[in-house]
């Protein structure tokens, strides 16, 4: 096929960077919210969209938790995800890692198993009906205390199996790894893999990478492109095999543009980068948008879209079989 757009919609698509909650479209977000009785401050569809006015992490995450708020029932994280699972299925993604903030609902007196339960179902529904592969990962709130990390970290294990993993998101100022290392080091103790977010461009992000790497032993990390400032990090992370997960979209948000340029160093020097949506609804971009978006900032060819898709699967924590057939798959489009 020629044509490179054509290419990349049809590509398999595996999407290790995603937060359910930032899946939130504002169509469900009003439906929900009148089901449930909560109040938006805004009375439409439109409205809510142009009151997006995000700049930086801080700023997004306002309207991300309060867009959150309407979720409130375990019929409610269903239909949140199904319809994620529907977009992502339709956009040819075959494998998906799925981040979900079980404080930001814990902490409005929702309960935790409401929102595995919920999630749970809806990813059996998609296994069955859209043939999609999901897993699901817990990040904690860093702009909450570690202790409340710990106590979510232990309400989690009754649900452990439905689980893989254990990640950190939210407000990184002020918020280093370090402050959850006991929380990681009990997680890895029960069988969860770790990964955690270096937003980009964060005060001291490549400290945090360090740490990250050297005192939290992660197996992935999420975002982090200030790497490319020590490239004896670089260095070792190409070596260990250890993925970074970029949301180029979401970059040109939260900061003064999409990365594609350091994407791209960090593709060139065989680091197992991947393209991802972070939080689609609000950044306007599902998985396609983004690839199709750094496709043109980069004017990749196919074999380095094939590269970004292999480079998810193998960063990914998907299991051997699924690994196998989305690899094969991609190796078929080489031929
Ligand atoms: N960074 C930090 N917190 C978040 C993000 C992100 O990319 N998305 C949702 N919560
Ligand atoms: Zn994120």
């Amino acid at each position: 096929m020629a044509d490179i757009e054509g290419f990349v919609r049809s590509m398999p698509k595996c999407e290790l960077h995603l937060h359910i909650e930032g899946t939130l479209e504002p169509e469900l977000k009003f439906r929900l919210a009148e089901r449930n009785g909560v109040a938006l401050p805004y009375r439409t569809v439109d409205e809510a969209r142009a009151g997006y006015d995000f700049h930086d992490l801080s700023s997004f995450l306002v309207g991300y938790y309060q867009g959150m708020s309407v979720l409130v029932t375990e019929p409610d994280f269903y239909e949140l995800a199904y319809a994620y699972f529907e977009k992502a299925a339709a956009q040819g993604v075959e494998y998906a890692e799925i981040f979900f903030d079980p404080q930001g609902h814990t902490s409005r007196g929702v309960e935790f198993g409401t929102v595995v339960r919920g999630l749970r179902r809806a990813q059996l529904d998609a296994r069955r009906m859209l043939g999609l592969h999901t897993q699901l990962i817990m990040c904690f709130l860093r702009d909450f205390q570690a202790e409340y990390a710990m106590a979510t970290l232990l309400e989690s294990l009754p649900y452990r199996d439905w689980i893989i993993g254990v990640g950190l998101d939210s407000d990184e100022r002020g918020n280093p790894p370090a402050k959850f290392a006991a929380v990681f080091a009990r997680a890895r103790a029960e069988g969860y893999l770790l990964t955690m977010h270096c937003d980009v461009d964060q005060e001291n992000s490549i400290g945090h990478i360090r740490q990250c790497l050297h005192e939290i032993g992660v197996d992935r990390i999420d975002h982090g492109v200030n790497i490319l400032e020590d490239p004896a990090l670089v260095d070792e992370v190409r070596r260990r095999r250890l993925g970074l997960t970029i949301c180029p979209v979401s970059n040109r948000f939260v900061t003064d543009g999409t990365k594609a340029a350091e994407l791209g160093r960090l593709l060139d020097a065989g680091v197992l980068v991947s393209v991802n949506s972070d939080d689609p609804a609000y950044f306007t971009a599902y998985v396609t948008e983004n690839l199709l978006t750094v496709q043109r900032e980069l004017n990749l060819g196919r074999d380095q879209m094939i590269t970004l898709q292999r480079n998810a699967i193998e960063s990914s924590w998907a299991p051997p079989a699924i690994r196998r057939q989305i690899l094969d798959k991609l190796a078929a489009l080489n031929s």
